[in-house]
């Protein structure tokens, strides 16, 4: 038996075997991994111009087969987004967590995207943040925040390596036809609900930052991502709504934001589905959720999935996001794709 092998075919079975030698002659149960370096990626999205496509996706564990990625080449995106769960870690040892990200970097079907150099952002969730459902309370998470951000090619000088969490913002293009990518990060300053505490999901200073973001008046396209659902709240999982006052307050910026065309982006839950909140003031605040890359969860049940604000189909089997942005006509098409790269779920939006 190894223990606590990396759960991949390929790029550590070396190290997997090696490790097995170890374990065997130190009779040791488990860990620790020694640290690998995680091979740069080709392209990160600095210098990018226009986007006038991109692709999401999430929840994607770097052992199943990876058999979305030809299609992702074939959409020709400008710009690839992670939306957490990039790999499928739950470690608190950064010498395994930095080989189940080499790993994904050494997939082969990976591989063949990475070499059409797109541009790639991201944020996490919880499975790559190395603890499910993880919080603030994670001991690793400045370790991790470093391995993560190797990953998706931060440069080395960047800002969003030395603050507490991975949120940040991207914009790309200018004027009308500018857009905005505003990346949350769900886990590295949420506090629990507890005795007395009602609980947060972003931490001051990222409320602040958020706040701040949220208030110019945006001329293009905004995509708010989150790794886990904001509007979806009879879901029995996590959600934003499990805080209901941070769930409020990231609504109502939105809803009073001078930015008109805001479009938030989630992942975390293994199927996709689109849903329609329209606020008092009488805004319309869109989400569509892709989660399952590598494994979907199959007729999802209503009495735990209930999402009364759905609009469409769900999706149930391996899917990616994708949007296009026609600043032209003034039009948001929004999709999610499955393995034939039929868009189950499809839905055109107007840009004001
Ligand atoms: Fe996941």
């Amino acid at each position: 038996m190894i223990p606590n092998v990396p759960l991949d075919r390929r790029g550590v079975l070396a190290s997997a075997f090696a490790y097995a030698f170890v374990s065997c002659t130190t009779s040791r149960s488990e860990g620790p991994f020694a640290p690998v370096a995680i091979p740069p990626l080709t392209q990160n999205a600095d210098g990018l111009g226009k986007v006038k496509r991109f692709i999401f996706g999430s929840c994607n564990k770097q052992y199943l087969p990876q058999p979305l990625w030809k299609n992702i080449i074939a959409d020709e995106a400008d710009l690839f987004l992670w939306t957490g769960d990039v790999v499928y870690a739950d470690t608190s040892d950064m010498g395994k967590l930095s080989q189940v990200y080499a790993s994904q970097m050494g997939q082969a079907e990976f591989g063949r995207f990475l070499a059409t150099r797109t541009p790639t952002i991201g944020v996490w969730d919880d499975h790559d943040y190395g603890e499910n459902n993880g919080s603030s309370t994670y001991p690793k998470k400045k370790e991790s925040q470093k391995l993560f951000l190797d990953f998706v090619g931060e440069p080395a000088d960047s800002p969003r390596r030395a603050q507490a969490g991975i949120y940040t913002s991207y914009v790309f293009g200018e004027g009308p036809e500018a857009v905005r990518f505003i990346l949350l990060d769900t886990r590295a300053e949420r506090i629990e609900a507890g005795l007395g505490q009602a609980g947060d999901m972003l931490g001051k200073a990222q409320w602040a930052w958020l706040e701040r973001e949220l208030a110019a008046d945006f001329a293009g396209v905004t995509l708010v991502v989150s790794s886990i659902q904001v509007i979806p709240f009879e879901q029995k999982f996590e959600k934003w709504q499990n805080f209901p006052e941070s769930r409020t307050r990231l609504l109502d910026l939105i809803d009073r934001s001078p930015s008109k065309n805001i479009v938030i982006i989630s992942g975390d839950r293994h199927f996709a589905e689109l849903t329609l909140l329209k606020t008092k003031s009488g805004r319309e605040i869109w989400e569509v959720t892709s989660s399952g890359m590598t494994h979907a969860f199959r007729n999802p049940d209503d009495l735990r999935n209930h999402n009364s604000l759905r609009v469409g189909p769900i999706l149930d089997r391996l899917n990616y996001g994708l949007m296009d942005i026609d600043s032209a006509k003034r039009t948001l098409t929004i999709e999610v794709r499955d393995l034939n790269r039929t868009a189950v779920i499809h839905q055109v939006i107007g840009i004001k």
